[in-house]
């Protein structure tokens, strides 16, 4: 268990390198093993949940290099469709494997992924699409083997549009000669960059980002050289941690389009935000002002991923703002940490109420998840005197050397002893 302290209250003054993003690199890597030649991923951050990725890849027979920044993926000798259940516990995105396994070679066995725990996730808008495209399924003592007997292109509706579900029928049906429409698909931005990416492997896909996604397979996927997004979530919380201390902040390689939503509201807020092409500044007096409400939907919703990041850049606003949760039911755990700072905020059911306080004060907190802790961090920095965060293996889930990055911005953090 890593700690790490941070000494809050000033504004922070500073630039950053936003890091490639996790969620888009984690399918990607999956993808890699539908080729049969080596692929070439740039930017690719070096985040526990990637090393898991990598784990997985070596398990099932591929070679991985890596040297921090972009990972060589050679999958031609892969031969293994089974995921042990301690690789799979590891992260969610281990069940981006299912559709990349079937695609390659038209069977898989896993078990139930691991990762955050934000809610019950259950996978069965996953197991539902792959089912209607023709793979058998059976539940075996805790393991899920599928099997492709006749793939069947055609058009595969979600009830939900889940990023996962919708990232497995694009890695199965980009590998198999045939055309398959899904219909009402996430509209991620990651899930364009996997579109991008199985093009670039030779695969025909249109549409990625609206309602439809016209997949044409091809049984002949080969190798690429491919450059990952940036990190829209990691670009949010540094945004966000300037909002919360005040100060002037400039994110640079970022894709100012990716944040739409975060980026509207914080300039409701009264927060001056800057954009340039690929460059966002924020300059904040460390009080924003309050918004009615803050609702989470899927993109171009305001994303869940950024609800405890806003919240913690608010905890001292001018007024209250209402948060409700609607994709997760288990995505307020920061909340009670944030108490412990002097913040004043009260759950009811899918909603909290933030009342906007002066001042908070430093504490001992622990993170429970990713942006949760993120999010605790950030409350850290603009609270008076020493908070000591714990968890700090949750955050490393998903940021590159976070102690680094909040340093460049002007932050005193270190690690405790
Ligand atoms: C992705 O998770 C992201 N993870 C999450 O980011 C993100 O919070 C989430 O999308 C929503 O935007 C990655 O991309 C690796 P979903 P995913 O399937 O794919 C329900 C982070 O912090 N659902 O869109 O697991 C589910 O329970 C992580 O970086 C079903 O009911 O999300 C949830 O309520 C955390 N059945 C909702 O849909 C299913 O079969 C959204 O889940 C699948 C999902």
């Amino acid at each position: 268990m890593r700690s790490l302290n941070l000494y809050g209250g000033e504004p922070l003054h500073g630039e950053l390198t936003v890091q490639g993003s996790k969620n888009s690199v984690l399918p990607i890597l999956a993808a890699t093993l539908l080729s049969r030649e080596p692929c070439e991923i740039h930017n690719c951050p070096d985040l526990l949940d990637v090393r898991a990725a990598f784990e997985i890849l070596e398990n099932l027979g591929c070679t991985v290099q890596y040297d921090g920044e972009t990972a060589v993926v050679d999958p031609t000798a892969a031969s293994r469709s089974v995921i042990p259940d301690e690789l799979m516990r590891k992260m969610r995105s281990s069940v981006m494997f299912l559709g990349a396994m079937l695609g390659r070679f038209g069977r898989a066995c896993i078990s139930y992924p691991g990762g955050c725990e934000l809610g019950a996730r259950p996978i069965d808008i996953h197991l539902s699409a792959l089912s209607r495209l023709g793979v058998e399924l059976r539940e075996d003592g805790g393991d899920i083997r599928c099997l492709l007997r006749r793939y069947l292109p055609q058009t595969v509706t979600l009830m939900f549009p889940s990023v996962g579900a919708t990232e497995n029928v694009m890695l199965l049906c980009a590998a198999i000669p045939g055309e398959t429409l899904l219909i009402h698909p996430a509209r991620e931005p990651e899930i364009v960059d996997l579109q991008n990416f199985l093009n670039c492997m030779g695969a025909e896909i249109r549409g990625a980002g609206s309602d439809c996604i016209r997949i044409r397979g091809s049984a002949q996927l080969h190798g690429c050289s491919y450059t990952v997004i940036p990190d829209r979530i990691a670009a949010a919380t540094y945004a966000c941690a300037a909002v919360a201390c005040g100060g002037e902040v400039l994110l640079h390689k970022t894709e100012p389009g990716h944040l739409l939503m975060l980026l509207a509201v914080l300039r409701d807020m009264g927060v001056d935000v800057k954009e340039d092409e690929d460059q966002i500044r924020i300059i904040s007096d460390g009080r924003p002002d309050a918004v009615p409400l803050v609702k989470t939907l899927p993109y171009p919703g305001f994303p869940t991923d950024m609800q405890p990041l806003l919240m913690a850049a608010v905890l001292k606003a001018r007024g209250s703002i209402v948060f409700n949760e609607t994709i997760f039911e288990n995505r307020f755990k920061h909340v009670g940490e944030f108490l412990r700072m002097g913040a004043d905020v009260r759950i009811e059911g899918m909603n909290a109420i933030v009342n906007g306080v002066r001042r908070l004060h430093g504490a001992k907190v622990q993170a429970a998840d990713l942006r949760g802790g993120a999010a605790l961090a950030i409350a850290g920095l603009s609270a008076e005197g020493k908070t000591t965060l714990g968890g700090v293996e949750h955050i490393e889930r998903g940021y590159v050397a976070i102690d680094k990055a909040l340093t460049e911005l002007g932050a005193k953090v270190a690690w405790e002893p």
